[in-house]
């Protein structure tokens, strides 16, 4: 009889929060998700806070920025990628714009960075509903990078002032819960790929 191996994989998803703000509810989620990812997988939480305006004379001049070819790097390396997406005016906050588009360049790196990589979008608002026009603006822009992007779970969160204690603890149960229940279901179609 052959001995069983168990080959242990602990999937490395980085998350983004599309927000700068100190007391951001988008980061306050995505850190959040870090402590509530199932045992099989590990989330880093990366920073878009370094990346300039994007600028082809930028480019064209001096290449492409130290901080976004690093965050190229890591996501050319890791097997997942969490977004959390304010809504700015019905739809995409312009700095997570702004980074991924800095994160496409030059064009020929796209396949590297994102080609087939799993995505999953998350988003919070203190609005009433919960981020829905903006995860539905990125859907063209993760289909024309190229990117596996998950769509088993939804996770939007209105109101997310309740959600929070001052120091940006998630506190509601029912959403610890179902915010575990779309992570579980995000490692493991990241775990199938
Ligand atoms: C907003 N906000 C907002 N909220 C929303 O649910 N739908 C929207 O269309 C908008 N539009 C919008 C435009 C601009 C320019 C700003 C500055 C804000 C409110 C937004 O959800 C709120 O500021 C969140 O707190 C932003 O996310 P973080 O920073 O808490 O992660």
């Amino acid at each position: 009889m052959l001995p069983l191996i168990k080959v242990f994989f602990m999937a490395q998803i980085i998350g983004i929060s599309g927000s700068l703000r100190t007391g951001s509810f988008n980061t306050a989620l995505l850190r959040a998700a870090g402590s509530l990812m199932p045992d099989e997988a590990e989330l880093a939480i990366e920073s878009i806070s370094g990346i300039p305006l994007y600028n082809f004379d930028i480019e064209s001049a001096a290449g492409i920025p130290d901080a976004v070819r690093k965050l190229q790097d890591r996501l050319e390396h890791c097997d997942g990628l969490l977004i959390s997406t304010p809504e700015y005016n019905n739809s995409i906050p312009g700095v997570l714009k702004n980074a991924i588009d800095w994160l496409s360049r030059p064009a020929d790196e796209i396949d590297r960075v994102f080609g087939g990589l799993p995505v999953a979008l998350m988003g919070a608002t203190p609005g009433a509903f919960g981020t829905t026009l903006s995860q539905a603006a990125w859907l063209p822009v993760m289909r024309t990078l190229g990117t596996e992007l998950w769509s088993g779970g939804r996770l939007m969160l209105p109101k997310a002032g309740n959600a929070f204690d001052s120091d940006g603890n998630l506190v509601d149960e029912a959403l610890r819960e179902r915010l575990s229940r779309f992570l579980r279901g995000f490692v493991e179609f990241v775990d199938q790929d």
